[in-house]
Order: C-alpha cells, then structure tokens, then sequence
C-alpha cells in the first residue's frame, strides 16, 4: 500500500492582509473536500512556540534583530518537531499560517539580516520541510494598517515598526514569489474574502487534484 502523503499550505502576507480570514476558509473547503486538516500558526501551534510567540510579540522588550530572527527559528524548530512533520507523515494537510518565508520577508528583508543568513539559520529549523504551496496575500500597506486599526487591541512590538520597514518586506515577500514561481501564487488581498478564497482555491487547483500517496 503506497502511504499517505502529507500536503504543506503557508500563508504568507503583510500584517492586516486577512491570513486569519483565507485559513478559516481554507479550512473549511478542505474539511468540506474530506482531507484531513490541521490548522496552525507561526510564532506557535505547540506550548513552547507560543511562549516565544509572547515574548516576540511584547512591546516592552528590547530584542536584537539576531536575537529576533533566533528566536522565531526556534519557536519553528520546535513546532516542526513536534507536531508538523509528525502530522505531514499521518498524510495531514497541514495550513500554516506564517512560515521561514515570514523570517526570510522581516527579518531578512525588513531588519536588514539579508536572506541568505536568515535562511541558514532556517534549515536547522524546517527539518527540510518545505511548503507544497505558498499562498502570498499582497495587500498596501495602507490597506492593511487600516484593517489592523479596525480589529483593535493595541500594536505588538513588530507592528509599532515604521512604512519604510513594511516596504523592505513588501519587496522581499515579492522578490521570493518571483524567485519561486512553482511554489509561490500572489493573491490580491483587496478583494472581498469570498473571492480571495476563490482565488486561492484555483491557486491550489493542481495539488488538489493530486493522488495523496506518494
Ligand atoms: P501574526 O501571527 O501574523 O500576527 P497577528 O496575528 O498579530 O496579525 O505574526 C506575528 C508577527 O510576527 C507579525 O508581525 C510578523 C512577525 N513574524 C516575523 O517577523 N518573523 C517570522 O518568522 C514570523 C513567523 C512572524
């Protein structure tokens, strides 16, 4: 019996380019499909990540960029090991909202680290695990603060940054789909949620026609 085989989906986008709302209806068009899904996030999904997710996200806190990038590797690290390498060897189709494309974008690109360290660092992290499809939400800058400010509930430390950091990201996030056009598809995020769903649904149209053993 050929064994299951797992699918990898990550939603990548700015702060406010509606991840959350594209995952909750993922989610429900592939339990609707009858495939065993299983949602997360990063910074967490496991105990240890979302301790990490805490402190990365307080504003009190002075984090050194190295430190930073150090610390959203490690809170992958362990949530790779822990449960998202075991669930893609169950045949689970994991959703991931965020993944090293977020640290390649804001660390590498906003703080300056460059891809290449950032990405070395991610490889003792990932377990070689790499995304079967990379859903990219581009959304302004201006367009997402306003859906930020609408939810409410205060900046965290990585919001409070300025437009010319979310601009480094933007590009970065737009210089790894160009790179990696097999995995990476570009939804326009200032669509209505029902059509970014539908889009990204067509954005998956191949994998989802794929036998899932391997
Ligand atoms: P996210 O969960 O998308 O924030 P929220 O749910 O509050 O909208 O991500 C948390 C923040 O962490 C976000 O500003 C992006 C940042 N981040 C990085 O800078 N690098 C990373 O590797 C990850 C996973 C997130």
């Amino acid at each position: 019996m050929p064994e299951p085989r797992g699918r990898l989906i990550t939603i990548e986008g700015l702060d406010g380019s509606g991840k959350t709302t594209l995952a909750d209806g993922l989610e429900a068009a592939l339990l609707e499909r009858g495939l065993p899904v299983l949602r997360l996030r990063e910074p967490g999904g496991v105990e240890l990540s979302e301790r990490i997710r805490a402190l990365v996200a307080d504003p009190a806190l002075d984090v050194h960029p190295h430190t930073e990038a150090l610390l959203f590797a490690a809170a992958r690290a362990q949530l790779c090991a822990e449960l998202l390498v075991p669930a893609l060897r169950e045949g689970r189709w994991v959703l991931l909202d965020r993944f090293v494309d977020s640290s390649l974008a804001y660390q590498g690109g906003g703080r300056g680290l460059g891809l290449e360290a950032v990405a070395r660092v991610n490889e003792l992290a990932t377990l070689g695990c790499r995304p079967d499809r990379t859903l990219l939400l581009r959304v302004s800058r201006s367009a997402g603060r306003r859906r930020l400010d609408a939810r409410g509930g205060g900046q965290d430390r990585m919001e409070r940054e300025d437009d010319a950091f979310f601009a480094r990201v933007e590009s970065s996030y737009d210089a790894l789909a160009t790179g990696e056009p097999e995995r990476f598809r570009t939804l326009d995020a200032h669509k209505d949620a029902s059509a970014v769903l539908a889009d990204a649904l067509d954005a998956m149209a191949d994998i989802l026609q794929e036998p899932v053993t391997k």
